[in-house]
């Protein structure tokens, strides 16, 4: 019985520690990335060069590679992806890594600390998260110097840099009672309160590309394992055939 009781409980902690630490976030949205979508993940990776690579790295790929995997011929990647420099003034070349040009010591000036490689953090952080902390930049004065917060980052310390993409959203909050009584604010939605150049649903949509370039670029070798994992399993099927063929007939004089 005590033992019964101990399984039990054992059963329920994760979906009590999930009540109790719920602390609800803004956005809270879920995406699929689809792997065959190879000009999805191409604009993600245009809209990285542009907005992402100034402060983040990602520097455990190579411009060549993601042309080559995205399918973009090398003198598109020179022309479209690569906007940065070498110590010469000399453009980027296409073997070279995905390096920010910003010093690690301008962005612990500027940021108070310096900005994480990107290479992983779809890995890391997942998808979904990613998605929602892009769109989930808000209007907050009381942040100093960059005058937003996130629904899924408290405290962030980047800047809203897709602002002109997405213009600028106010929250909205809605009063939760918990079982003391006490009312807390959690934030429950935004209102663009200055538009910015792309609607809602396009927005989404170039966030939801570069998520999926991001998703690409944790994990370039995602396609290839699915593919052989394919392959290995109806050859195991086929072999399964062939065996179950093979040992009748062993045993054929057998019985
Ligand atoms: C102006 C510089 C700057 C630009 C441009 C910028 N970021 Fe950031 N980013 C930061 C800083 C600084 C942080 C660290 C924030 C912190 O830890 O408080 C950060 C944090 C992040 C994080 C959270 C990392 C983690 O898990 O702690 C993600 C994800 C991210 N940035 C993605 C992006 C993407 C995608 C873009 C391009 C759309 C971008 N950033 C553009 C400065 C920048």
């Amino acid at each position: 019985m005590k033992r019964t009781l101990i399984l039990l409980l054992g059963l329920m902690a994760p979906a009590l520690g999930f009540a109790a630490g719920d602390a609800h976030t803004y956005p809270d949205d879920e995406i699929e990335i689809d792997w065959e979508d190879k000009a999805a993940m191409q604009r993600g990776a245009r809209t990285f060069v542009n907005y992402c690579l100034s402060c983040h790295s990602a520097a455990y790929s190579r411009f060549n590679r993601v042309g080559k995997d995205l399918g973009i011929p090398d003198d598109l990647v020179r022309e479209y992806l690569i906007f940065t420099t070498d110590i010469n003034g000399d453009k980027t070349k296409i073997g070279e890594l995905m390096e920010t040009t910003m010093t690690p010591e301008y962005a612990e000036e500027a940021f108070g600390l310096v900005p994480p490689d990107l290479t992983l953090i779809a890995r890391s952080r997942g998808v979904d998260w990613l998605y929602n902390y892009l769109r989930g930049f808000y209007v907050d004065p009381s942040r100093e110097g960059i005058g937003v917060n996130n629904g899924v980052f408290a405290n962030v310390g980047m800047p809203h840099v897709l602002i002109e993409l997405q213009g600028l959203q106010a929250p909205k909050y809605r009063i939760v009672k918990d079982a003391d009584g006490n009312e807390t604010e959690v934030l429950s939605g935004f209102e663009i309160i200055e538009p910015g150049s792309m609607s809602k649903s396009e927005y989404d949509q170039t966030i939801h590309d570069l998520v999926a370039f991001l998703d690409y670029l944790a994990e370039p070798y995602k396609q290839t394992r699915e593919n052989v994992g394919v392959g290995v399993i109806i050859f195991l099927l086929f072999f399964l055939v062939l065996a179950y063929a093979l040992k009748r007939e062993y045993w054929k004089d057998v019985h």
